[in-house]
């Protein structure tokens, strides 16, 4: 079966067996192994990818239901020359750990950003219930988030899009 997908703004083609899970495609046969396989349960949220701009687990997702689908993956989220304005609000506030969940918390919290650019603390919680961070630091992840409300979020200079 040939599924044609737009990863990351390029035209891509897998012949394979459509019951192959996104995630299992993307890191196999695509090679980009930003989104970690860690549990393949829809658990951690490390496997996060973006859908037609909805955040997804893609361990779960089969590959064959997705043809015609625009995917972005961490790899796409930000330009070559500026970070997304998650992976920057991470960097300035260190909350790096292992850094294994990280791939799939800036892809779940950029969506949840551009729905929500100003969120309550609360709300960045919520937002963050499907990510599981073994560090667990959870606390300076909200700080990072929150910080940002005190700057003007254009599109042009935090590379997020605003929701229509
Ligand atoms: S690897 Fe997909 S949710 Fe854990
Ligand atoms: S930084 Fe280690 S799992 Fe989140």
């Amino acid at each position: 079966m040939i599924i044609n997908l737009t990863i990351n703004g390029d035209t891509r083609n897998y012949h394979g067996d459509p019951r192959s899970s996104l995630l299992e495609v993307l890191r196999k046969h695509f090679h980009l192994t930003g989104a970690k396989a860690v549990c393949n349960e829809g658990f951690c949220g490390a496997c996060t990818v973006h859908v037609n701009g909805s955040p997804i687990m893609s361990c779960l997702q089969p590959i064959g239901v997705l043809d015609g689908a625009d995917v972005t993956t961490i790899e796409g989220i930000a330009s070559m020359d500026e970070l997304n304005i998650v992976q920057q609000a991470f960097e300035d506030f260190d909350v790096v750990q292992c850094g294994m969940c990280f791939p799939g918390m800036v892809m779940s919290l950029s969506a949840f950003l551009k729905k929500n650019p100003n969120p309550s603390r609360d709300e960045i919680k919520f937002a963050m219930t499907g990510n599981i961070c073994r560090c667990t630091g959870y606390e300076r992840i909200i700080d990072a988030l929150m910080s940002l409300q005190s700057l003007e979020q254009t599109p042009s200079q935090k590379n997020v899009e605003v929701a229509p």
